[in-house]
């Protein structure tokens, strides 16, 4: 049998957020130093990029360490991630409002269109990290983005992607997390229109096959995976558009107020593939920093006309449908 290695939800969640660091070419860690800093460099860069080692954050890295080269850190990272048993559910999907960085409703009329600075946020629990996009043409004005059936590749079977929602039922939502092998932004991004135009110029880091592929599927625009070369279509539902994965990214459906022109996070699709390594959407590593246990509710996130009775989703059975109520 073979042996079984336990890790702390905590520091499951720590070495997620200094692996998302590590590959942020902001804040890219720096395997040279490392060489020549040793243990330290990991530790200071830990320290300023993830938040305070205590002891057993210390041992934690250090554990990493043991056994590995190390130009390997940052991919050993994602081996110990991993390892992370799925250690919490939820019954039903969260209803939450969207917010900027400052805490402030993202404003959908506003919500700028194919803006290379992708927003992501967290849904339905904490590291699901989830692509907003607002789809437009190559002029950026805003385009409808129709529902469809999405094949999964792996089975041949079809689930449906309600489209897109905001004034102009453009905003899309998904995960960001790569389906074949999880890579995270941003190996993942998203590459707008204008490269795809007749006579656009292909990006640069676009390999040719995952062009053409994109060209010849007549796909406006496309989320990439530099990992290992997956192409997704964003207009399409994230549809795959080349391997190596076989699974399509998941959605996260939205709900625009008109009212307010609040966007928020309500379900996901159960018949869609779960998010890389989940078994379901419904479990993960841990609840969002927001939730609130002795409720099940997102406690900061609830919009004002919510109470914890109804803060959940009701998803009816083609994950297209929804409404705010408790059952
Ligand atoms: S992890 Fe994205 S293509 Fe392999």
């Amino acid at each position: 049998m073979k042996d079984k290695i336990i890790i702390k939800r905590s520091d499951f969640i720590f070495a997620k957020r200094l692996l998302w660091k590590m590959r942020n070419k902001n804040t890219q860690f720096d395997a040279k130093q490392f060489m020549s800093k040793g243990r330290d460099y990991l530790y200071e860069y830990a320290e300023k990029n993830a938040g305070p080692l205590d002891p057993s954050r210390r041992a934690f890295l250090k554990g990493i360490l043991i056994g590995i080269g190390v130009i390997t850190v940052a991919s050993a990272i994602p081996l110990v991630t991993s390892l992370n048993p799925q250690e919490v559910s939820i019954k039903k999907f969260p209803w939450m409002i969207i917010v900027d960085s400052n805490g402030n409703p993202i404003q959908a009329s506003t919500y700028p269109v194919n803006d290379p600075t992708i927003m992501l946020f967290q849904y339905p629990l904490l590291g699901d990290i989830t692509f907003l996009l607002n789809m437009g043409d190559e002029n950026n004005k805003p385009v409808s983005i129709p529902p469809t059936d999405v094949v999964i590749p792996q089975t041949g079977q079809k689930y449906h992607f309600p489209g897109g929602v905001g004034p102009y039922n453009s905003i899309v939502a998904y995960s960001a997390i790569c389906q074949h092998l999880g890579c995270t932004p941003p190996e993942i991004h998203f590459y707008p229109p204008q490269y795809f135009k007749p006579g656009g110029t292909p990006p640069n880091f676009l390999p040719p096959t995952a062009y053409s592929a994109a060209v010849a599927n007549n796909a406006k625009s496309v989320i990439h995976c530099d990992c290992h070369g997956s192409t997704y279509d964003p207009w399409h539902g994230a549809a795959v558009i080349t391997g190596p994965t076989v699974r399509p990214l998941p959605y996260v459906q939205l709900y625009w107020d008109s009212s307010t022109d609040y966007l928020y996070a309500v379900s996901m699709n159960l018949d869609a593939p779960p998010i890389m390594d989940h078994p379901s959407d419904l479990q993960g590593a841990a609840y969002l920093d927001s939730y609130d246990e002795s409720t099940g509710c997102p406690k900061l996130l609830l919009s004002k006309n919510q109470t914890p009775s109804n803060c959940y989703t009701e998803m009816q059975n083609d994950g297209d449908t929804f409404n705010g109520g408790s059952s």
